[in-house]
């Protein structure tokens, strides 16, 4: 049924984007959608605009009803059911549920995790484990990349403790932040769902050490835990009432919104993170209650198929302009390549088209001059999506604002342009396709919209490819052959042999 479905797609005529501009004066206002909430205090409100993409109505029509053939409708209500849809590893994945949207029993329980994580933040702010001017969060994966980028994009204007992440198992990373903190009024948070991943212990048991040997007499009741086995916390030293829990249908990738957010909490304060989860359930509401190219995560799944299948495009650019959100091509890195960078499909038969594009970006202006020449004039499309706040984040002279929208909104307007020139160095062939994010601020609310909007497209992604987005077993096998490295009885082929041999390790 679905190839059918994609055998009409490729047969449908493909106009330029000045062409659907000029055959349809309302495609603006068909692509282009403010969003609001209307059930929540804070403002999320942010304007999607994917008029710049070759979507028309003819393949709006044709994705609906491959998202039909491909039971968008069950699959969406299953994931808000809090149903096995993880079946690999026979799981629901309840992040929805972290923020209140989901099956009863699931948003009870994210609930009491969250009414303890409130709680014990507040206890820490107002002193409950001595004075706590830094803390330094290890965790890797989405134990970490979200609390980094949350961080960034929102405490800019003065974090209530000062925030260090640490992932990387290179001691240089650790290094670092050991120099930025005092140990005396330090405290660490150990975040991993397994408790197992060796870089995490690693690094948490050399935070330990530092403390230690730097006159914190028991460094283990430095240490809040976040994890969703809360027996390995126990078990490595870290006491009952600093263990904050998660459940297990909680992805990683996707547990920014329970208690991995506890580093988020403590630079903000209980409020905006409640504020962050209030933004994210706006935007589920939305997902789980429209249907077709109005639902936003879904339109803009059409387009990411329409490039990645039907015009062969193998990586999208993400380029936010605003410093604030400089981290987000990291964290969507993770989001979309560990959940949709896959071979099989739900039902282990191989998927028929290309999975994942790669998901790479960086921050505007920044990348205009470095990365924006094969945007323009290289053979590779490259759809890409801008990120920018009306709102500016600085409090210098409004130019800098200003300047840096412009060159974000030219920079879509001159991909799809072009320009002709008598020298071909100097033409630029256009209908380069471009989506826009323009959010009214950075705040808690809209930036919770904003990751719970990639989110779904993740999941809409999935859907329409027949993918399990939820399991990532491809990261296995590297960790197992590091495992036997460090055994050291395994033999490998010569090109490693001669590399671990000249690094001493064998
Ligand atoms: O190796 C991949 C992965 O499992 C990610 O999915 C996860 O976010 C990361 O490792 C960290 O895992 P954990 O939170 O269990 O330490």
């Amino acid at each position: 049924m679905s190839k059918a479905v994609w055998t009409k797609l490729e047969g449908l005529p493909k106009p330029t984007l000045k062409a659907l501009f000029a055959a349809d004066p309302a495609r603006l206002d068909t692509f282009a959608t403010h969003f609001e909430a209307s059930d929540i205090e804070a403002d999320c409100g942010m304007r999607f605009d994917w008029s710049k993409t070759h979507l028309d109505a003819a393949h709006v029509a044709a994705f609906e009803e491959l998202a039909a053939a491909m039971d968008f409708d069950a699959r969406r209500k299953a994931l808000f059911d809090g149903e096995i849809v993880n079946t690999t590893e026979g799981r629901a994945a309840e992040h929805t549920a972290q923020r209140g949207v989901g099956k009863e029993a699931s948003v009870e329980l994210a609930a009491e995790f969250h009414h303890r994580m409130a709680a014990i933040v507040e206890a820490i702010h107002r002193g409950a484990m001595g004075e706590v001017k830094h803390l330094i969060h290890i965790g890797i994966g989405g134990s970490a990349l979200g609390p980094a980028l949350a961080i960034d994009a929102l405490a800019r204007d003065g974090a209530m403790v000062n925030v260090q992440v640490v992932s990387n198992i290179d001691g240089c990373a650790l290094e670092a932040a050991f120099a930025k903190c005092d140990p005396a009024t330090t405290m660490l948070a150990v975040a991993s769902k397994t408790f197992t991943t060796i870089e995490t212990m690693t690094n948490a048991e050399s935070a330990i050490a530092w403390l230690r040997d730097n006159g914190v007499e028991d460094p283990y009741g430095r240490v809040v835990a976040l994890t969703a086995a809360p027996d390995k916390a126990i078990e490595w030293g870290v006491d009952e009432t600093r263990i904050l829990p998660f459940s297990e249908s909680v992805g990683g990738r996707y547990s920014l919104w329970s208690s991995i957010g506890f580093p988020v909490a403590m630079a903000l304060g209980w409020p905006d993170f409640a504020e962050f989860l209030d933004g994210a359930a706006a935007m589920d509401a939305h997902f789980r209650d429209t249907d077709g190219l109005a639902n936003l995560p879904l339109r803009a799944a059409f387009a990411d198929q329409y490039y990645t299948r039907l015009r062969g495009c193998q990586t999208r650019g993400v380029f936010a302009y605003d410093e604030r959100l400089k981290l987000l091509p990291d964290y969507l890195q993770q989001l979309e390549m560990e959940s949709n960078g896959k071979s099989v499909k739900v039902d282990g038969s191989p998927v028929d088209g290309p999975s994942a594009p790669i998901t790479w970006g960086g921050v505007g202006t920044d990348a205009q001059h470095a990365v924006f020449q094969l945007l323009h004039q290289g053979t590779n499309i490259v759809p890409v999506d801008f990120i920018a706040a009306i709102g500016p984040g600085d409090d210098l002279n409004p130019a800098h604002h200003r300047i840096l929208l412009s060159n974000c909104f030219a920079q879509g307007a001159a991909l799809m342009a072009g320009k002709a020139s008598e020298d071909p160095a100097r033409a630029y062939p256009g209908d380069r396709p471009s989506a826009t994010i323009l959010l009214d601020e950075v705040s808690p609310a809209t930036f919770g919209a904003l990751i719970a909007f990639h989110e779904h497209r993740t999941f809409a992604n999935a859907v329409l490819m027949g993918i399990n987005p939820f399991d990532q077993f491809g990261v296995e096998l590297g960790k197992e052959i590091a495992k036997q490295i460090e055994q050291g009885d395994t033999a490998f082929d010569p090109s490693t042999e001669a590399l671990l041999e000249l690094a001493g390790i064998k």
